[in-house]
């Protein structure tokens, strides 16, 4: 990587330092090569009079950033198909506000990889109209792409991200408490984008599973050190998502209402995002074996208190699962009907039906 000197004025937060910088006088490091400068360091090496830094060159992170892109097209390659929960049906917020809040939040993890400055505003932004959008509708209907050729990692934070708000609402959060929560739930995975990243892994010596399970506390410092999350609480939620309600979890072993709230919502979002759209179709589960999956972990990993809320808005047959009704057709569940678990409003032959107002019909069996 090439070399680039710059007077401190012209340095962004985020600029990535080139080589060791030296005390003049005792000759002992300052700061080592490859930290990212912010504005505390910048403010310090003022004091101190210094006033170049060798940087990283722009030129390189261009190059690093292509490299990336290049790298996410190969991923675009094995990932073609657009697939939702449930076709023919309208996702949990307006389609053109999905497809933009996954691109900022591809384009923010991109920059954050590669440390350039970071445009967090578009993402602020998107995420407080998607919380308003969630806050103004009636019926949620649970429908996101299980897959999409943006990747696994953004899709998964922004369907846990909506799935999160719907919880949170529904538990009587105000939107004071929802930006927060939403925030969490995006970036609770950011950690796993720097498991191959030096500055906080020892790369050569932790195993794959070691490193994964560093991926809380890696994001942690991650968010807090680019200032993407002020408020503490919803950074300590970014590092409680893998904790358990029974104490088993990682990184600390918290137990029930110790662990931060915000993390016990987003964790059911969490599973039932990866469980649904995992990229092995050996393990993927449709939406009700999702459900089962989290319901019998009651008490044990979630929240039972969350967990109410959350079957609240899927019912017991979640969007997209399939279903045989009583007369023998086949219908895809849409939505709960707002009148019972049980009694969902389904779709057949592109037609709606409300079992909860249609009584001559009912659910015998899942078909998957
Ligand atoms: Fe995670």
């Amino acid at each position: 990587m090439a070399i680039e000197w710059k007077p401190l004025e012209d340095i962004k937060d985020g600029a990535v330092l080139a080589e060791d910088l030296y005390d003049g006088t005792s000759f002992k490091v300052l700061l080592s090569k490859g930290t990212r400068i912010t504005k505390e360091i910048l403010d310090n090496l003022k004091k101190r009079e210094i006033l170049w830094l060798p940087l990283e060159s722009e030129e390189g992170k261009k190059e690093e950033l292509e490299k990336i892109r290049n790298s996410i097209d190969l991923d675009q390659e094995l990932l073609k198909v657009e697939e939702p929960i449930a076709f023919g049906i309208r996702f949990s917020v307006p389609d053109e506000m999905y497809r933009g809040f996954i691109t900022s939040f591809k384009e923010l993890s991109e920059q954050l990889k590669i440390g350039e400055r970071v445009d967090k505003e578009s993402v602020e932004r998107t995420l407080g109209a998607v919380v308003d959008d969630l806050l103004s509708q009636k019926e949620y209907v649970v429908n996101f792409f299980r897959k999409h050729v943006s990747g696994y990692l953004y899709k998964h934070g922004i369907n846990t991200a909506i799935l999160s708000v719907m919880v949170g609402n529904t538990l009587a959060m105000s939107r004071y408490h929802l930006i927060p929560l939403a925030k969490a739930a995006l970036f609770h995975d950011i950690g796993l984008m720097f498991l191959n990243d030096p500055e906080y892994v020892d790369v050569g010596k932790a195993s794959n599973r070691e490193k994964i399970l560093q991926h809380t506390t890696i994001g942690y410092k991650i968010l807090s050190s680019y200032e993407i999350i002020k408020q503490r609480e919803t950074l300590d939620a970014v590092l409680e998502h893998h904790e358990k309600y029974d104490g088993t979890g990682i990184p600390f072993g918290k137990k029930g209402e110790d662990i931060n709230f915000y993390a016990r919502i987003l964790q059911i979002a969490d599973a039932y995002d990866s469980l649904t759209s995992t990229s092995s179709q050996a393990l993927k589960l449709t939406p009700y074996q999702a459900l089962k999956w989290i319901l019998v972990r009651a008490g044990k990993d979630y929240d039972p208190y969350v967990l109410n809320a959350f079957i609240k808005i899927l019912g017991m047959y979640p969007t997209g699962t399939k279903v045989k009704l009583s007369d023998g057709k086949i219908g895809t569940v849409i939505r709960t009907s707002g009148a019972g678990l049980l009694v969902p409003v389904i779709m057949i032959d592109g037609k709606l039906i409300d079992l909860s107002k249609d009584k001559s019909v009912w659910i015998v069996s899942v078909v998957s």
